[in-house]
């Protein structure tokens, strides 16, 4: 599987029984703390192999880092940070590269390991299936405004509680419940990935707003203008792809289409398999909404009730 099928990361088959998923995740710095920075960036890049179903084993970091205007103890912390969760996702460092750069940027790349029958793609969603997210959405948002000062604490901690959080037990649960297509939330925003979702597999996806998660303080931030420029880039890209929706609000959209770091999955199940899910998230402690459900296909990928 290549670059074609726009899926969450590549894979190569060595064997009839086993194939690596590769991919690579490279950002720059959304909070101050160079160790939580470290954190955020590894949890990112090992996300996209969850989002296939495979089993992350070794990376590599990825970095670009201005040795000149920033000490090495910076480089230090940022490294050791992504080590940490590299270490909680059990995957192996095996190197890595380092480029003399102007603005400081660290990522990984990740290989994984997947039976090749047990690929979860993102574009064999069905009608029928019910959707699940598993991260509120929101990281766009509040990075924007811990920039701009903005951010309460609350707001903050929420979003690098959920930046820094693997994707790995909502990944286990969507295997053990047989999920039919699956992709994690990140820079296309919710609307953006879910489209893709829709129009891989020739389906229209009814998305519940009421039931669409928030991290705390996001209405507040956006009223106050705290909206990056990559999720009104997302809105103008995808609005025409959501079908008409009467008595919208603007604004209230806007969290939708927001880029989202080291977001949550999005899941498509058969029903059954979708309440088992839920019932097995909410045993466990894993943070899962239903938010919307896969049509035979409309006129538009996406409708929002
Ligand atoms: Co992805
Ligand atoms: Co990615």
């Amino acid at each position: 599987m290549g670059p074609e099928t726009s899926d969450d990361a590549g894979v190569y088959r060595i064997s009839p029984t086993c194939a690596l998923v590769e991919t690579a995740d490279i950002i720059t710095p959304l909070v101050d703390d160079p160790f939580t920075f470290g954190r955020i960036a590894a949890a990112n890049a090992v996300s996209d192999v969850y989002a296939m179903g495979g089993r992350p084993v070794s990376a590599m970091n990825l970095v670009f880092f201005p040795a000149c205007s920033l000490p090495a103890e910076i480089l230090r912390e940022i490294l050791a940070g992504g080590q940490s969760v590299l270490q909680e996702a059990g995957v192996c460092l095996v190197g890595g590269h380092t480029v003399e750069d102007d603005e400081l940027k660290y990522g990984l790349s990740v290989t994984g390991l997947i039976a090749p029958d047990e690929i979860i793609r993102n574009s064999t969603a069905r009608p029928g299936n019910l959707l699940i997210l598993t991260k509120p959405l929101g990281t766009g948002i509040i990075s924007t405004a811990i920039k701009g000062e903005m951010a309460t604490e609350e707001s903050s901690q929420a979003a690098i509680r959920w930046m820094t959080t693997l994707n790995r037990e909502a990944a286990g649960l969507m295997r053990l419940c047989n999920a039919c297509a699956a992709t994690d939330v990140t820079g296309f925003g919710l609307i953006g990935h879910a489209a893709e979702m829709a129009n891989g597999a020739g389906v229209t996806i009814q998305l519940n707003l009421s039931s669409i998660p928030l991290m705390p303080g996001i209405s507040e931030l956006v009223a106050d203008g705290m909206v990056p420029a990559g999720c009104y880039r997302n809105r103008d890209h995808y609005l025409p792809l959501l079908a008409p929706i009467v008595n919208s609000d603007a604004i209230a959209l806007l969290p939708l289409f927001d880029p989202q770091t080291s977001g949550g999955l999005l899941i498509a199940l058969e029903p059954d398999d979708a309440r088992r899910f839920m019932v097995e998230a909410d045993r466990a402690g894993i943070f899962a909404r239903r938010i919307g459900e896969v049509l035979t296909r409309q006129s538009h990928a996406i409708e929002l009730i």
